[in-house]
């Protein structure tokens, strides 16, 4: 497969997007906090949190006050066309991130021994994990949402590549000598790949391994920092020209430096740092002089390397300037896994005592740290990862304790780009006890941090369209310029100054996520789930409610229709002819018995609806997200009526024999009545005719709630002109007359079962009975009573639906 030639409207220093693959708007807040215009999203969002005092006194409690804080955040709804320029362009990331980004664009999959390979952004936290948006209003299954659809991101096939590097190479020759992409893939990019050629950068020997001399032959002449601060300033403003950017964002991806030494006078403010740029002071690093060269264009720089590229100068440069940095040191691997372990063990109430880490990689980022120097830097952005968490705890940790923290790296060229991390975790447990974890992690390197890199630049993006007002701000402001909310993304995250540093990854991803709610006026996920916690009333309250509501009005058409149904006596067979001959109270016979077992069986058909509704919408999709269809609402239509057939069926015997039973002998109470099915037939007497129930009511609730799901949603679709009642009523009304006039022939002779004398076994078949009743009253027989059937059915399912749907949705607002 020959790759289509991506359009690059600088081949020497740029890959250019096709074209804007911006998403639909999936999902719309409904809230007073929240407005939506064309251009903005502005939300206005209540913060809660706690604020804890000391008291005066020794001994006092704590004082503990809940606080509230009002903000107002706007989001520029418009993505606007980003370029990518990455520090050390033609290193394994940035190569690799490349060729990934080509061959999702242009859809390119490559062959490996284990088959076709497809491309994809796995590891990608904004484009391959999801979030929770809330739960589904109908069935109370959680909504997720991909991670990108939360706020309009800019999507990674349409960001612009270009960069630096120290190495001339091309990105075709940078990607082969990296050694991280299948060689099937490689060799369908290769061509566009060698098209990218690195701008020359800003090379000081003394900040980077001496071994990196060697690929040092594209570099930026001469050693005055100013002219090369000029110059990179110079090769951002050309690039956003040159392909139409509207926003350009710079990422070191180069070689670990040393440390630079923070000299008061030198790089302690931000007029000391330009002035030592200006004099090329000796401890100003590459990485400082790329950062300042983006602040003063405006673009944000993100620091994806350990070294301290972020002295107070610059801090207070970004400042000055409102624009955003992030740092340092991508969390791909090793660290990653410490951040999820240590908050693990530490918040479960164990203590570690010693983490000991050993790294061995073949890359070249592992030749560069077999310096003791560089080494440096990464051993220290590593070694603080775990401070807030063992500070969170002063019973398991004595003010100043800390667990032994042992950091190695050795370059081990075999192994190539696939770094071996060999971790112990020793914890003291229970009674002195000791439990060692140990971890064996192969980490491919660049395939870890490729992603991260995406995620980087399509937050920062985002982060600079976010600005918010608070008390008595008059204009919006931009975030602080230290990009703490990247904090998941790196090792050592950067934050602003005299802010705490916060390590546990759950906390930090949490802590994005709930501040890109905030930007719609969402409340920040608790995962309390306070509705599960409890035993939810509202179901059985909302369903024994329409239940008794509805028997109390429809009862009496009830009576008269099972009269009509059993009328054997020409002349008599018509509604009109038995309410004649019957007195009125006398269609209220088994009200009691009814009302006590319909109640709680309708309520058992309800709720098993609901739970069933919820459950398979879940189970019928892979992915887990949960969807009402066709096929949901007759299953969980067939799982209620067999369970609340249980119910249901005893009070149908009992209530049949008490309406028809008119004679002076018949036995006159409901316990009477029950006492003598017993004695003649055991439990099996209340349960004469389940199965023809079934067969009666399971096809009657099918083509019931299959019809009526779907034209409640209809009428849901039309809610500004069809008012929930009407909504529900209607929708119940169309549905019982259809379902229940077709299943009026076999409710037929279900009845003359339930009402047969029970010492004919032989009659209890539905076959039989059908026989029997073909044989001596015709096909007539079948169709009597449907009038008065869909009369007794239709109000009564109306009355129930519609006041357990409305109780429903009041009890959910
Ligand atoms: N999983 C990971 O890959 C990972 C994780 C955390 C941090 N990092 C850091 O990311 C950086 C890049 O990793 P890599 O594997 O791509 O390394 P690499 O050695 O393959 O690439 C670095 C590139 O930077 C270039 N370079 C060096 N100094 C430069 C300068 N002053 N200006 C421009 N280019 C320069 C080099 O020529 C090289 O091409 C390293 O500092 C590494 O510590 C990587």
């Amino acid at each position: 497969m020959s790759p289509a030639p991506a359009s690059v409207s600088k081949p020497s220093a740029s890959a250019a997007a096709t074209s804007n693959t911006q998403p639909a708007e999936i999902f719309k807040v409904v809230s007073p906090n929240v407005v939506y215009s064309e251009e903005e999203i502005r939300s206005t969002y209540t913060y809660r949190d706690v604020k804890v005092s000391k008291p005066d006194t020794p001994g006092a409690p704590l004082q503990v006050t809940p606080v509230e804080t009002t903000y107002q955040f706007k989001l520029d709804k418009k993505v606007p066309k980003v370029g990518l320029m990455l520090v050390g362009w033609g290193g394994n990331n940035g190569s690799t991130l490349t060729a990934s980004i080509i061959a999702n664009r242009q859809n390119i999959s490559w062959r490996t021994k284990d088959g076709v390979q497809q491309p994809n952004y796995i590891g990608s936290l904004t484009q391959s994990s999801t979030l929770r948006l809330g739960s589904d209003a109908e069935t109370g299954a959680d909504v997720h949402i991909p991670f990108n659809q939360i706020l309009p991101m800019a999507q990674p096939n349409d960001l612009v590549l270009g960069g630096w590097d120290i190495s001339a190479a091309d990105l075709g020759s940078a990607m082969e000598r990296a050694r991280v992409l299948e060689w099937d893939l490689q060799r369908q990019v290769l061509d566009q790949m060698k098209e990218l050629k690195p701008l020359p950068a800003v090379y000081y020997p003394d900040f980077i391994a001496a071994n990196q001399e060697a690929r040092a032959d594209n570099v930026l002449p001469g050693t005055d920092k100013q002219a090369h601060v000029d110059e990179i300033r110079k090769n951002i403003r050309d690039f956003k020209e040159a392909n139409g950017l509207e926003r350009v964002i710079v990422l070191w991806t180069a070689n670990t430096e040393r440390f630079a030494e923070i000299i008061p006078g030198v790089n302690d403010t931000a007029s000391n740092l330009l002035g030592s740029i200006k004099s090329s002071h000796s401890e100003i690093a590459p990485s400082t002089v790329f950062a300042v060269a983006s602040i003063l264009e405006g673009s944000p720089f993100i620091n994806g390397s350990p070294q301290n590229t972020f002295v107070p100068g610059l801090i207070a440069l970004a400042s000055e300037h409102k624009v955003h940095i992030g740092g340092d040191d991508f969390k791909s691997g090793q660290t990653k896994i410490k951040s999820v372990l240590v908050d693990f063990l530490v918040s479960a109430g164990l203590k570690p005592i010693s983490i000991t880490s050993y790294n061995h990689l073949g890359n070249n980022d592992g030749k560069n740290l077999s310096a003791p120097e560089q080494f440096r830097s990464k051993e220290i952005s590593k070694s603080n990862v775990v401070d807030d968490m063992v500070a969170s705890n002063d019973i398991l940790y004595k003010k100043g304790e800390h667990p032994d923290h042992v950091v190695v790296i050795k370059y081990v060229p075999a192994v190539g780009d696939s770094k071996r991390a060999l971790d112990e975790y020793v914890s003291e447990i229970f009674m002195g006890g000791r439990n060692t974890i140990s971890l064996y992690n192969v980490c491919e390197d660049s395939l870890l941090a490729s992603p991260l890199i995406l995620d980087l630049a399509i937050l920062t993006e985002l982060m600079t369209r976010i600005e918010y007002k608070t008390g008595d701000m008059s204009e919006y402001a931009p975030f602080h310029s230290v990009l703490s909310i990247l904090s998941y993304l790196l090792k050592a995250p950067a934050v602003p100054p005299g802010t705490p540093v916060v390590n546990a990854l759950a906390k930090q991803r949490s802590a994005m996520e709930n501040i890109f709610r905030a930007c719609i006026g969402l409340p920040p996920q608790s995962d309390m789930m306070l509705e599960t916690r409890f035993p939810s009333m509202d179901t059985l309250i909302a369903s024994s409610a329409a239940a008794i509501v509805t028997r109390l009005i429809v009862y009496p058409l009830d009576s008269l229709k099972v009269r009509v149904q059993n009328s054997t006596t020409p002349g008599s067979r018509s509604m009109l002819s038995v309410l004649r001959t019957t007195r009125i109270h006398s269609l209220y016979n088994g009200i009691g018995i009814t009302l006590a077992l319909s109640t709680p069986g309708l309520a058992l058909y309800l709720s098993t609806y609901e739970n069933a509704k919820q459950e398979l919408s879940t189970l019928f999709y892979a992915d887990g997200h949960a969807r009402e269809h066709v096929i949901v609402h007759a299953l969980a239509g067939t799982i209620a009526e067999c369970v609340s057939g249980v119910f249901w069926t005893p009070m149908e015997v009992i209530k049949s024999k008490l309406q028809v039973d008119t004679a002076a002998t018949s036995p006159k109470s409901t316990l009477n009545l029950i006492r003598h099915i017993y004695r003649q037939e055991g439990m099996r007497g209340f349960f004469r005719g389940y199965l023809v129930t079934l067969g009666v009511f399971v096809p009657q609730t099918v083509i019931y709630f299959t019809t009526y799901e779907q034209l409640k949603a209809v009428s849901k679709v039309h809610a500004d002109v069809v008012p929930p009642f009407l909504g529900y009523l209607g929708s119940a009304g169309i549905a019982s007359v259809f379902s229940s006039s077709v299943s009026n022939v076999t409710d037929v002779i279900k009845t003359r079962i339930q009402v047969s004398n029970s010492l004919h076994p032989e009659h209890n078949s539905l076959s039989s009975v059908g026989m029997d009743m073909y044989r001596s009253e015709g096909f007539r027989a079948f169709t009597r009573g449907m009038a008065a059937r869909v009369v007794s059915i239709v109000p009564a399912t109306m009355i129930s639906m519609t006041i357990f749907e409305l109780l429903k949705d009041w009890f959910r607002k």
